[in-house]
């Protein structure tokens, strides 16, 4: 069987490798030469731990190709996955640009009978629409069919997600459809949940925006923790043993970024909307989550009043630990309204920085270790929960900076290890650690506070 997957982005090239690696022999498209050349020689165009030697190794075990020759690729292909992206527009509805043009390649160059899985994220009802669509297009006479494989990989822990994935959705209207999906995904082992287009569609959707529910619920939560006089994390504990809960994804912080949870709120939000339905928890997450991003920013406001002048380090860039990817980190926004502010900032992420660069190219000063980023700093931001930036030992922030100040977004430190130092310390949804200040120059920085 030749299996062919259209787009190499996370989720297609993750798709793609994994499914080489369970022995299928498997073709990637990309329009981009240059990303084409480069994974031929078993380097990820994606920062995706155990990626490059999935594509080493089975390059190499000629399983699997890549190339910019679509109409070679897609014409005697038996399937065909679409991983495209699906980006976002203005009014918040799926941009589904790409997934169209990649179906009109397909339908006018498939030469044989070809099941077309769609793996991108898409509105619900698009399967359908794509189907048609690549039945009106078709140049040759062939069956061809649309399926639905919603993603559920993560981003840093994509490989892992998709070899040992927890469950995997297909949405089919026909048993042939259904039956070629189970015999490509055997190998996972998994449960496979078979359902009609739509359903499956909406698995998607519904996961994702539930997961960025919770993460919303639990920052309002963590907010009036700190207004009360409570500690979040004691009491996601305390709440995690109830196996109705659980403890996954109540973890507070700076609200969801990456590519998948703020498109996808507001994809469906949008979608329900259009069809005449407002979905009151999932707007109230996007806004819970919007404000959520500001809330270092604004403790830092609150307690310093005036930035201007102050040296800020930024330890953390990336939406998350484990990626290069800046979509919606909550670091662009807050370093954006820390340079309106007139602060100075020098900052640090182990994977980050170069895209960061192509962000705020000489705007901010960029170093190679946390220590540097700290060296006489006012304040320290950390914005994303890097091991790195968490094996941080307290006394380093005491031993570098002006005047240690910390803003911790992602909660790295115990409350009981900070108050034993001279640190001044503000969390998410935890008590505030003013511990006087015990360097020399705290007179100058309180002055301005
Ligand atoms: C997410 C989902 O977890 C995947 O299942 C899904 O396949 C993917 O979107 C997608 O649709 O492609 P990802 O965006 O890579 O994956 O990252 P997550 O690990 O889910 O984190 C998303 C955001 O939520 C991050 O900004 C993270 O910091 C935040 N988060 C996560 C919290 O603030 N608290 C938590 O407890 C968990």
């Amino acid at each position: 069987m030749k299996i062919v997957v259209a787009g190499t982005g996370y989720v297609g090239l993750v798709t793609g490798a994994c499914l080489s690696e369970v022995g299928h022999n498997v073709t990637c498209v990309d329009i981009d030469e240059h990303k084409v050349a480069i994974m031929k020689q078993g380097i990820s165009p994606i920062y995706e731990p155990g990626l490059d030697e999935l594509l080493k190794n089975n390059y190499d075990a000629k399983r699997l190709e890549f190339t910019t020759n679509y109409k070679n690729a897609y014409k005697d292909a038996d399937v065909i996955f679409i991983g495209v992206g699906t980006p976002e527009r203005e009014d918040g509805s799926a941009n589904l640009n790409y997934v169209y043009k990649v179906a009109e390649q397909i339908a006018q160059n498939v030469e044989k009978d070809c099941l077309v899985v769609v793996k991108s994220t898409v509105p619900i009802g698009t399967n359908d629409k794509i189907e048609e669509f690549l039945k009106e297009h078709l140049v040759n006479d062939v069956h061809i069919e649309a399926a639905s494989n919603p993603e559920f990989l993560a981003q840093g822990t994509a490989v892992r997600d998709t070899l040992h994935a927890n469950r995997i959705v297909i949405g089919v209207e026909s048993d042939k459809a259904r039956d070629t999906l189970k015999g490509i995904y055997e190998k996972f082992n998994t449960t496979i949940v078979v359902a009609n287009r739509r359903s499956a569609e909406m698995v998607k959707y519904a996961s994702n925006d539930f997961l960025a529910l919770k993460i919303s619920f639990i920052n309002e939560i963590a907010n009036v923790c700190e207004i009360v006089g409570a500690n979040i994390e004691d009491v996601t504990k305390g709440m995690s043993y109830d196996p109705r809960i659980g403890d996954k994804f109540l973890k507070a912080g700076l609200g969801y970024g990456g590519s998948c949870f703020p498109k996808d709120t507001k994809a469906l939000h949008w979608l329900a909307n259009d069809n005449g339905y407002e979905l009151k928890t999932i707007k109230a997450t996007i806004e819970v989550n919007e404000n959520q991003k500001y809330k270092l920013f604004r403790k830092a406001k609150q307690r310093l009043g005036s930035l201007k002048g102050l040296k800020v380090a930024v330890l953390g860039l990336t939406f998350k630990p484990g990626t290069d990817d800046l979509r919606e980190a909550p670091s662009i926004r807050n370093v954006r309204r820390l340079l309106e502010e007139g602060a100075k900032i020098v900052a640090y992420d182990p994977v980050g920085i170069d895209n960061f660069k192509k962000l705020f190219p000489t705007e901010i000063e960029y170093v190679t270790t946390p220590e540097e980023t700290l060296k006489n700093a006012d304040l320290a931001f950390i914005f994303t929960e890097w091991n790195e930036i968490k094996a941080l030992k307290l006394g380093v922030y005491e031993k570098f900076m002006k005047t240690p100040i910390i803003f911790d977004g992602r909660n790295c430190y115990k409350i009981s290890d900070v108050e034993k130092r001279q640190i001044e310390y503000h969390s998410i949804g935890r008590k505030e650690v003013l511990n006087i200040l015990n360097r020399g120059k705290q007179e100058a920085a309180i002055t301005r506070m």
